[in-house]
Order: structure tokens, then sequence, then C-alpha cells
């Protein structure tokens, strides 16, 4: 059985509260009950975080490495600013799939940088709460047998 590290970053806490019209009404709780569902369909393990502490985030992600088959990561924020968990992503050596709820693409032009899509495998944005979904199942595929890639 595969494990997978679904981490948020800063302010998602707030989501259903915050910016309804951006991000939805569903909070995150609603959010891990979604991944909870979406794994055990694929029998795979979730640990889900969240924390508005930078460096919280970076010890969740050292303690990733040799331990789990993968990172769903929404860092929030820290997507256009931070090197340190760009950096952090890097030693971790796990397969990162980056989510962001909404479409940073049609928003502000800081929102168009990232630091982590520079060392993920792959990124989902506007897709709303259903990226973390696809980005578990993405995981859960990679990890099924198949006769041909
Ligand atoms: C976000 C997009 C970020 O730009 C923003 O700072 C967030 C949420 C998203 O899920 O759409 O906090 O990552």
């Amino acid at each position: 059985m595969s494990t997978l590290l679904v981490l948020n970053g800063p302010n998602l806490n707030m989501l259903g509260k915050r910016q309804p019209e951006v991000y939805g009404h569903e909070s995150l709780a609603d959010v891990e009950a979604l991944c909870r569902q979406t794994a055990n369909q694929f029998d795979v393990e979730i640990e889900f975080q969240q924390t508005n502490h930078e460096g919280q985030m970076i010890d969740w992600i050292h303690q990733a490495r040799g331990r789990v088959n993968g990172i769903v990561i929404n860092p929030g924020a820290w997507t256009h600013t931070s090197v340190a968990i760009h950096d952090a992503l890097i030693a971790a050596e796990v397969p990162v799939i980056e989510v962001h709820i909404s479409n940073v693409h049609r928003r502000e032009t800081f929102r168009h940088q990232s630091y982590v899509s520079l060392v993920a495998k792959a990124v989902l944005a506007g897709f709303g709460t259903h990226g973390y979904q696809l980005a578990i199942q993405h995981f859960a595929f990679l990890d099924t047998p198949r006769t041909s890639q």
C-alpha cells in the first residue's frame, strides 16, 4: 500500500470562509474527507496536514523523505515566495504534485510565478478542490501495474 502526504499551506484553514467567490464554499475538512474517500478507493493511505508556519511545513517535507510515495501540496502563498520550500522538496526526493484550487494564471501577476512548479512532477490549477482528487488518482494510477506505459 502506498502512502501519500497531502500538505496545505497558509490560510487554507480558512477555506469555505475566505473569498468563497475564488476558493468555493467547501471547508478544509471537506477537502480532507474527499481526499480520504479517494484514497480508500485506491487502497492508498494518506496523511493530511495544514499549517500557517513555514518551518513546520519544511519539517513535514523533510520527514517525508524515504517514508512516503508522493506529496500532494497546495503551498498557498508560499508557492510564489518560498525558495526554502522549493529546496526542501528537492531534499525530500519524493515526487510532488502541486495543486491550486484557483487558476492562479488568470489572477494577479505575482501568482504566475511558482517556486514549487520548478520541482513538481505536475501542476493542477483551477479545478477547485477536485484538483486534490485528481492528484491522488494520478499517484494511484502510477502505482497500478500496466502492460504498457
Ligand atoms: C492558492 C493560490 C495562491 O495564490 C493563494 O495564495 C492561496 C491559495 C489556491 O489554492 O488557489 O492561498 O494556492
